[in-house]
C-alpha cells in the first residue's frame, strides 16, 4: 500500500509515520508541504503521490483557541476533510480520518456509542463534526476513528504539562468532574495499522479510545505518582477553572463496535500510560 499521511509532526502523525511503514511507503507531509487551508496543495500532493490510502492526522486541535478562530478551525477540521474525501472518491481509494469525543455534549450518563446523536458544545467539536459529515457526504470509502484525551511523549499534551508543573509546584488544581479516557497516540496508530492490515476492512465510523475512564485529576494523580513526586493534585470543578471553550462532563466512548467489527479493543488507559512511560525510559 502506498500511503499519503498529513500532519506528520503532530502527536498522532509522528506515531503513524513509523507504524504505517509496515504496510508500504509512507509519503508524510507536515503543514509546510501540505497545508489543509490551501485546497490547491491538497490536490497537487495527492496527484504526486498517487496513494492507495490517505491518512489525515492533521487538525486544528487548540480547543480553546478555536473559540476565537472558529473559521480557521472549520477550514482545517470541517472543510479540508471533505476535500480529501472528494479526492479519495474520485480515485476510488480509502480515507482514514480522526475525530473526537468532543462531538458530544456530555449529558449522557453512560459511554457514548456511534449511534448517539452528536451535539458539540464548543467550536472545535462543531468543526470536527462538520469534518465527519463532509467525509460521509462524499460516499468515499472511509474509516473515521473518534478518539479522546490524546497524549504522547512529544508535542503539547496534558501528560507533559503535568510532568512540568509537578516539578515546579507543591500542589496543582485539576478538574475532577470531566470524565474521559486518556489515549496514547501510539496505541491509536497501532490500532490503525491493525485495521488497515486486516484482510476485509470493515469501513465506517468507530470509537477508538483506551478502555476504562478517569477524570483529568485522576490522570494527573497517575502522572505525579509515576514520577515519584509529592505534588498534591487538588480536585476542582469545571466551574472553578473557566476556559474559553466549554467541555463535555462525560466524553467516555464505548469501544464495543470496534471490538465487534475488528476483534480487538485498546488496553485500559492505565496500561497504555504505563507502556508510554517505559517509552520515556527507553529514550532517556
Ligand atoms: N489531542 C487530543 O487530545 C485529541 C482528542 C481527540 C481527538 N483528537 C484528534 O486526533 C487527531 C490527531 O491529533 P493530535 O493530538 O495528533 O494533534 P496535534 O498534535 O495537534 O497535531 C496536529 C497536526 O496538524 C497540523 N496542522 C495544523 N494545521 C494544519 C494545516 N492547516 N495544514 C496541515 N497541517 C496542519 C499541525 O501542524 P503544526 O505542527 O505545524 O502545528 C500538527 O502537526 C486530530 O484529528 C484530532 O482532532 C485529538
Amino acid at each position: 500500500l502506498r500511503i499519503l499521511l498529513t500532519g506528520k509532526n503532530g502527536q498522532l502523525g509522528l506515531e503513524l509515520q513509523r507504524c504505517l511503514a509496515a504496510l508500504g511507503p509512507v509519503a508524510a507531509f507536515g503543514r509546510a508541504e501540505l497545508d489543509l487551508t490551501a485546497p490547491d496543495t491538497i490536490g497537487a500532493r495527492i496527484r504526486e503521490v498517487r496513494p492507495d490510502v490517505i491518512v489525515n492526522a492533521a487538525a486544528f486541535t487548540a480547543v480553546d483557541r478555536a473559540e476565537s478562530e472558529p473559521d480557521l478551525a472549520m477550514a482545517i477540521n470541517g472543510t479540508a476533510p471533505g476535500i480529501l474525501a472528494k479526492e479519495a472518491k474520485r480515485l476510488g481509494i480509502l480515507l482514514v480520518h480522526y475525530s473526537t469525543d468532543y462531538v458530544f455534549d456530555g449529558a449522557k450518563a453512560t459511554p457514548y456509542t456511534e449511534e448517539d446523536v452528536p451535539n458539540p458544545i464548543n467550536a472545535y467539536g462543531t468543526s470536527k463534526l462538520a469534518g465527519e459529515r463532509a467525509i460521509q457526504a462524499t460516499g468515499c470509502r472511509h474509516l473515521i476513528f473518534r478518539t479522546s484525551w490524546v497524549y504522547s511523549t512529544r508535542g503539547t499534551n496534558f501528560l507533559l504539562t503535568i510532568q512540568r508543573l509537578a516539578k515546579e509546584r507543591r500542589e496543582i488544581e485539576v478538574v475532577d468532574d470531566q470524565h474521559g479516557a486518556p489515549t496514547w497516540a501510539r496505541d491509536i496508530a497501532a490500532a490503525t495499522l491493525r485495521v488497515l492490515g486486516a484482510e476485509n476492512v470493515s469501513l465506517g465510523l468507530y470509537h477508538l479510545t483506551a478502555s476504562g475512564e478517569t477524570t483529568w485529576r485522576g490522570f494527573a494523580k497517575a502522572i505525579v505518582n509515576a514520577a515519584g513526586l509529592p505534588t498534591e493534585i487538588v480536585p476542582i470543578s469545571s466551574s472553578q477553572y473557566p476556559t474559553a471553550a466549554r467541555r463535555p462532563l462525560n466524553s467516555v466512548l464505548s469501544n464495543e463496535k470496534l471490538s465487534r467489527h475488528h476483534g480487538f479493543r485498546l488496553d485500559s488507559w492505565r496500561d497504555g500510560f504505563a507502556r508510554c512511560l517505559s517509552e520515556f525510559r527507553d529514550t532517556a
